[in-house]
């Protein structure tokens, strides 16, 4: 067994990769082991239950000993636990002049999907019904957006009240006036509060690497390669750890020599890989003469992709954030892969470390003792970015 913590795996890639497959084929895997499986997909168009060949819904459902699999259905998840949330956007819209049906769809907000499939997460770690959860996500633009939410606890109530607002722009043009708006419940302002504090535990479980494990699921084609380095970059940036690597669909080097030129590629960028990823566990998956889906080509995915490997065991505990002292100075050191100096931008508020790398910005809370002191240097050491804090000195 894999410990007495509950493990997740979060597999993660760009579109059409194989990231259903390989989430399937693990899930499959471990629960034949023995570990109490739960696989879910937290991608709106679903394809698990096309990959299994059996029958899934919003609800838990049993696909064979050991292995229960669910695809979040937000329809359901707003009935159940978006319940005031979703009311009052109702309400609002239907107060703004749109139809019900209509205003009912719009309470749908994106990235809701991952957040509720969290939420079950976080429930299944309280009560430690599962060894082990497997999960399919959207393409990697999704998944990251709502990874690396910046502060988990606003990440709600900040989209909500943007959409609010835009909402209000829309009923403007379009009936011209405001009428009736309805003002927001105090079981809906509870709702948004007890989601927050939520969000903090999800993200605690997170950024645990003996818990939670993100893998990146890849094929050898140069596109693919350079939006997942950056993806990589991201999930060490948010401070989750990538533990492995899974290339799919190779061609075997015996194959005819129509592939010749194929093949010569695929070494290429096979090197790429390793160049780019090391020491990361890199696994790999041969192409199928026919597509993957059913619970027998599934199995053989499982073997090819993770040998004698347990495939619930951490491949790597290595944490993208730590926060030390060296000598004389405090240290926060950050693991951002393919960055240069020169991409980075930082900027110390009262009491956080403000980290910015292209599009995305992660706000490091800082330990009281270091939100006194001043970064006075920053520089990479291997792939980290080393800020260094001093007493008193004006950065
Ligand atoms: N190694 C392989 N050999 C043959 N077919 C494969 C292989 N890996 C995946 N496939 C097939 O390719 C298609 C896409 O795979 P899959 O759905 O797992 O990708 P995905 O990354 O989840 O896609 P999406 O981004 O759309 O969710 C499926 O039909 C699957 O059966
Ligand atoms: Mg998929």
């Amino acid at each position: 067994m894999a410990g007495d913590v509950l493990r997740i795996l979060i597999y993660t890639g760009k579109g059409g990769v194989g990231k259903t497959s390989v989430a399937a084929a693990t899930a499959l895997r471990a629960a034949r082991m023995g570990y109490r499986t739960m696989l879910m997909s937290t991608d709106a168009a679903h394809s698990v239950s096309d990959s299994l060949e059996v029958p899934l819904s919003g609800k838990t459902t049993k696909v064979e000993e050991n292995l229960d699999a669910l695809e979040v259905d937000m329809l359901y998840e707003l009935e159940t636990r978006w319940r005031e949330v979703q009311r009052y956007v109702t309400n609002f819209m239907m107060s703004q002049g749109m139809d019900g049906i209509t205003s009912k769809e719009m309470a749908v907000l994106p990235g809701m999907e991952l957040m509720s499939a969290l939420f079950y997460v976080e429930d299944f770690y309280k009560r430690n019904a599962y060894d082990l959860v497997v999960m399919d996500t959207a393409p990697t633009g999704e998944t990251l957006r709502l990874l690396s939410f910046p502060e988990v606890s606003e990440w709600y109530s900040e989209r909500l009240y943007k959409m609010m607002k835009n909402m209000l722009k829309l009923a403007r043009m379009t009936v011209g006036k405001v009428v009736d708006t309805p003002l927001p419940s105090d079981e809906l302002l509870r709702d948004l509060e007890d989601l927050a504090a939520r969000m903090r535990r999800v993200q605690g479980i997170l950024t645990d690497p003996k818990v939670t494990s993100i893998r990146l699921v890849v094929n050898p084609e140069k596109m693919v390669i350079n939006e997942t380095k950056r993806a990589f970059t991201y999930f060490c940036l948010y401070g989750l750890t990538v533990d492995g690597l899974v290339v799919n669909r190779l061609y075997p080097e015996e194959s005819d020599a129509y592939f010749k030129d194929k093949l010569e590629e695929q070494r290429k960028y096979m090197q790429v890989i390793k160049e780019s990823f090391s020491p990361l566990r890199i696994m790999t998956c041969f192409q199928q003469p026919v597509e993957l889906v059913g619970v027998k080509s599934l199995e053989k995915m499982g073997d090819m992709v993770f040998g004698d490997l347990d495939p619930t065991m951490p491949l790597s505990l290595d944490k993208p954030l730590e926060i030390f002292t060296d000598g004389e100075f405090d240290v926060v050191s950050i693991k951002l892969p393919f960055t240069m100096k020169e991409q980075v931008n930082l900027f110390k508020t009262a009491d956080s470390l403000l980290v910015e790398v292209g599009h995305y910005r992660r706000s490091v809370i800082l330990p009281v003792t270091l939100a006194s002191k001043e970064p006075v240097k920053a520089e990479f050491k291997d792939d980290r970015l080393l800020v260094k804090f001093k007493e008193g000195a004006k950065g």
